[in-house]
């Protein structure tokens, strides 16, 4: 419910809209700022005005300039799309969030390396990702476009990921896409990426030659992107993941998925990647062939999740679905 000013929202769609953050700190955070709570709805009140500052004071959010350094190629370029990266990267919100300079530099040269046609990016955030491919797609001339998925969330101050509040991420996102002149080249979906992945054939019509995916970071979230999407991705194709080492990055997800799904898969090839400024890291993977397992563990999801509302009041049939998927992905094995 959205009035004028304020947003009301319930604990849980709080918890949802921070979306990263563990529900009791977020309840902490509500109590210890004194939102104003209505007793008989349970729902909080927060002033747009208000969630900086009270953020700030929580999180102890010191005013420091944290921001990329930009790279010469990037500041002393004059294309659009290199002028509209230096502005983004210019606003605090996109600190540590998006893609840093290098990796973003490494994903469009990846794309000038490869020429792919169908692009697939799970987690746009405000655009950086989208421009850094995009812009590659638009060098090359053919016919790319990238299609960007992301809930588009209003953002909230949450460290060590967000800095700053974002009341609406997809407007950003366009703004950036049109300011670097390739909104032709950008195809964007607000919706849950396990909702898009179940719909890939529907609303693609090629395989995709490119998935990158920097999305829900969580072991759950990032397998089902993973199982979802890779049947789609063509032979010879690749799958670029972000955020490969937990150590660094804080996710655990994509790494989950690479012991447990690529690096004990025969049609797959991987590389991993050191990044600059700080080793979060990226796979670079290549599909050389159907691999059955895969994508049996894929129509299992598919199944899963179809099946869910109904398997859910059945605890012995919820247990053995559960196991069966963990059995097919081959979780457990020792790494
Ligand atoms: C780290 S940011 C992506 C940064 C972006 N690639 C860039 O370089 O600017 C992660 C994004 O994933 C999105 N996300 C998280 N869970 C998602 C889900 N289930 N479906 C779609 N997008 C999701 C978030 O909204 C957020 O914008």
């Amino acid at each position: 419910m959205k009035y004028r000013d304020e947003f009301r929202y319930s604990t849980d769609e709080l918890s949802w809209t921070f979306h990263q953050a563990a529900k009791e700190e977020l309840v902490a955070f509500a109590e210890a700022t004194r939102f104003h709570r209505d007793g008989t709805t349970d729902l909080w009140h927060l002033t747009v005005d208000n969630i900086q500052a009270r953020a700030r004071r929580f999180w102890g959010i010191e005013d420091e300039d944290n921001r990329y350094a930009l790279p010469d190629y990037l500041t002393d370029c004059s294309a659009p799309w290199a002028r509209a990266l230096v502005g983004m990267y210019g606003e605090k919100s996109t600190y540590p969030a998006a893609l840093s300079p290098d990796q973003g530099a490494f994903l469009k040269n990846l794309v000038l390396n490869i020429n792919p046609c169908t692009v697939v990016e799970i987690g746009c955030y405000t655009g950086g990702s989208t421009v850094w491919i995009a812009s590659g797609l638009e060098q090359l001339g053919g016919e790319g476009t990238i299609h960007s998925v992301d809930l588009f969330n209003e953002i909230f101050p949450f460290p060590p990921f967000h800095y700053e509040y974002l009341p609406d991420s997809l407007a950003a996102a366009r703004e950036l896409v049109a300011s670097a002149q390739l909104a032709e080249r950008v195809q964007f979906y607000k919706m849950d990426s396990k909702r898009m992945g179940m719909q890939v054939g529907k609303r693609l019509r090629a395989p995709i030659d490119l998935l990158f995916i920097d999305g829900d970071h969580s072991i759950q979230g990032c397998l089902a992107d993973f199982l979802l999407f890779y049947p789609h991705v063509a032979t010879g194709g690749y799958v670029v993941m972000h955020d490969i080492y937990p150590k660094y990055s804080g996710h655990e997800g994509p790494r989950y998925v690479i012991n447990h799904c690529v690096r004990n898969s025969l049609s797959t090839e991987i590389l991993e990647v050191k990044t600059y400024p700080e080793n979060r890291g990226m796979a670079v993977i290549r599909k050389r062939g159907a691999d059955p397992k895969l994508h049996l563990a894929g129509a299992l999801l598919r199944t899963a999740i179809t099946g869910w509302p109904v398997v859910k009041r059945l605890p012995i049939g919820g247990t053995v679905a559960r196991s069966v998927l963990k059995r097919a992905i081959g979780v457990g094995r020792s790494q």
